[in-house]
């Protein structure tokens, strides 16, 4: 009989999130990013044009920045986390433009220079930075926010393994490594209180980064 790990590994991400999802993956998380919430409630995020949520999951965050003003498109691989996240829009009256595609080995995944605001939250993929960048018009802000490598991650909020972790300062270099300039606005990498999915408290290590693209 195949285990239900190996059964894992042989899938694609699509099915292996989709599972997760069907399974109650993140369902009493309704809440905001912490972070989001941060740099709106210090005016950083201001709330005008389009806003893009990469890899949005059940939409939490593309939620939150539809409700600060935002236009949002919402991208994710996983059928089920999309279709859970349009019934509490439906619910909540609140449009999203949901889009269920894969952004893995996509040539042209974003459109380009449309975007006031993109947020990637605890997604890895830094193939991903120089489509972030260009789908950024003039002044447009990337918010990226990982699970960072620390040790014993068992007593820590988020994956144990480390490959789905970043490490210190990775972000901002590969970002900068993308060749399009622009301005780091705020920068956070170490420990934050969480509340975990069953309610109790937790601790994370993050790295948060925000940026803004320069006029040119
Ligand atoms: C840890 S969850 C984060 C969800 C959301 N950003 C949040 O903060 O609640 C990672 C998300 O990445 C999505 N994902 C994984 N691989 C993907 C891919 N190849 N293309 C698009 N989304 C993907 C998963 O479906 C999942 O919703």
């Amino acid at each position: 009989m195949t285990s239900k790990l190996t059964k894992h590994s042989q899938i694609s991400d699509r099915q292996r999130w989709d599972l997760r999802y069907r399974e109650g993956a993140y369902s009493a998380r309704y809440w905001p990013a912490a972070y989001l919430k941060q740099l709106v409630d210090a005016g950083v995020i201001a709330g005008t044009g389009s806003a893009l949520d990469v890899a949005c999951g059940r939409g939490r965050n593309s939620l939150f920045l539809a409700d600060q003003g935002y236009r949002v498109d919402a991208v994710d691989v996983a059928p089920v986390a999309i279709a859970q996240g349009a019934n509490l829009a439906l619910n909540l009256g609140m449009r999203i433009n949901w889009q269920c595609r894969d952004l893995a080995h996509v040539r042209t995944p974003f459109k380009m220079r449309a975007y006031s605001l993109i947020v990637m939250i605890r997604f890895v993929a830094p193939e991903l930075f120089p489509h972030l960048l260009q789908g950024l018009d003039a002044d447009g802000l990337l918010v990226i926010e990982e699970h960072m490598r620390w040790p014993q991650t068992e007593a820590l909020v988020g994956p144990t393994s480390q490959r789905f972790r970043v490490a210190p300062g990775e972000v901002l270099v590969q970002l900068r490594q993308t060749g399009i300039e622009f301005d780091v606005v705020d920068q956070f990498e170490g420990l934050v209180k969480e509340t975990k999915d069953d309610g109790t408290d937790g601790t994370a290590a993050v790295s948060r980064l925000c940026i803004r693209r320069r006029t040119s």
